[in-house]
């Protein structure tokens, strides 16, 4: 385990000068724009949200995905709840309030394991106190903060992240966590594009990441732009790769860590960890402040969204209409703190037991 304890002094710190080079959520024209992540990596279309409704119709069907991107997603979301409720027809003050507070839990509710989503949508319905006109341009300011500390704590994380490579390095990552997962250039993969830009990368091995593929889908899109040399592995090949090559480090990012420092992750996260604990390969996990619940005691706690089936079956590109699904399909799984070497935050290289801390 790291011995990391203290935050690495600021003054010491480089923050990398990247920057995104797709935006998966912006404001625009009073509209949330999101960028279709379902279509990648075949096109590239978005969608423009004038309701809330649409942003959380876009989160639940993962058009939108990564605990920052839907956090601040969610923060628009509120934005467009407040318009709406504003121009219903015949309304008093009291069923506008009601139409604002029910659409602020159904967007809070859209994903439950990612704290990032509840963080965000709580921090700008606490700045506003009654709904008036103001109530639409405050909100979008508040989002837009969100956005824009989200750009700054991914670029300290990537050079945080990337101090801990040497040159020419192999590593692996799991899921996506790039531009298209946060509001900056990402939490793991921000890190592996630090690195890139050092000469710190020789090749990156993203995980397929099953059952929807954000890995082969959307690492390797993001991978390709950055000019960034990698080669997909299937989920199953991780053990493999590392018994038969020298990988430096495991990167991955993390939708919840709770107080003792487990961290939920996509599904797949924590086998991935056993393995790396075995090759004797670092294991670590890259998110900002707002991944961080200390409310929650431990990773026992987290609640892990469970998703339909048929997203297995879908990835499997067979059709067999008489096989029974399965029943569970849970979209996250949660690494113990002990499996992590150590987490990279906006604050610093963090130990998992050391959390408390640090916040
Ligand atoms: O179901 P998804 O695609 O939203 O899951 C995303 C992940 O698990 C990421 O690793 C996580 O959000 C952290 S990276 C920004």
């Amino acid at each position: 385990m790291s011995k990391a304890r203290r935050p690495i002094p600021m003054p010491n710190l480089t923050v990398s000068p990247l920057t995104p080079s797709v935006y998966a959520v912006q404001w625009i024209d009073g509209a949330c724009v999101l960028l279709d992540q379902t279509r990648l990596p075949r096109e590239e279309v978005y969608l423009r949200c004038t309701s809330y409704l649409q942003v959380v119709d876009a989160i639940t069907t993962l058009a939108v995905r990564g605990a920052p991107a839907i956090g601040i997603a969610g923060a628009f979301a509120v934005a467009l709840a407040a318009r709406e409720s504003l121009s219903l027809p015949k309304a008093d003050s009291t069923e506008k309030l009601k139409f604002f507070e029910k659409a602020v839990a159904s967007i809070m509710q859209a994903r439950p394991t990612a704290v990032n989503l509840a963080w965000a949508v709580k921090r700008v319905v606490s700045e506003v106190g009654s709904l008036d006109e103001d109530t639409v341009e405050t909100l979008v300011k508040h989002a837009k903060n969100i956005h824009e500390e989200d750009i700054l704590a991914n670029q300290k994380m990537a050079s945080f992240g990337a101090s801990l490579l040497e040159l020419n390095s192999k590593v692996i990552t799991y899921c996506n966590t790039g531009d298209l997962a946060t509001g900056g250039v990402g939490t793991a993969f921000g890190v592996l594009r630090e690195a890139h830009r050092q000469k710190k990368i020789s090749v990156v091995y993203p995980c397929e990441t099953r059952p929807v593929m954000q890995g082969s889908r959307l690492t390797s899109w993001e991978c390709h732009r950055n000019q960034i040399p990698f080669s997909v592995i299937c989920d199953n090949m991780a053990g493999s790769v590392m018994g038969n090559e020298k990988i430096a480090a495991v990167f991955v990012g993390a939708d919840r860590i709770a107080a003792n420092g487990d961290a939920a992750n996509k599904v797949g996260t924590y086998s991935l960890a056993i393995v790396a604990k075995y090759h004797r390969v670092p294991f670590y996990v890259v998110a900002p402040s707002s991944t961080f619940d200390l409310k929650t005691a431990s990773g026992r706690q987290i609640l892990i969204e469970q998703r339909s089936p048929r997203e297995i079956a879908g990835a499997l590109g067979v059709n067999q209409p008489n096989y029974p699904l399965g029943d569970i399909n849970p979209a996250f799984d949660v690494t113990p703190a002990d499996l992590i070497t150590a987490i990279v935050c906006d604050k610093g290289i963090i130990a998992p037991n050391a959390i408390a801390e640090w916040f």
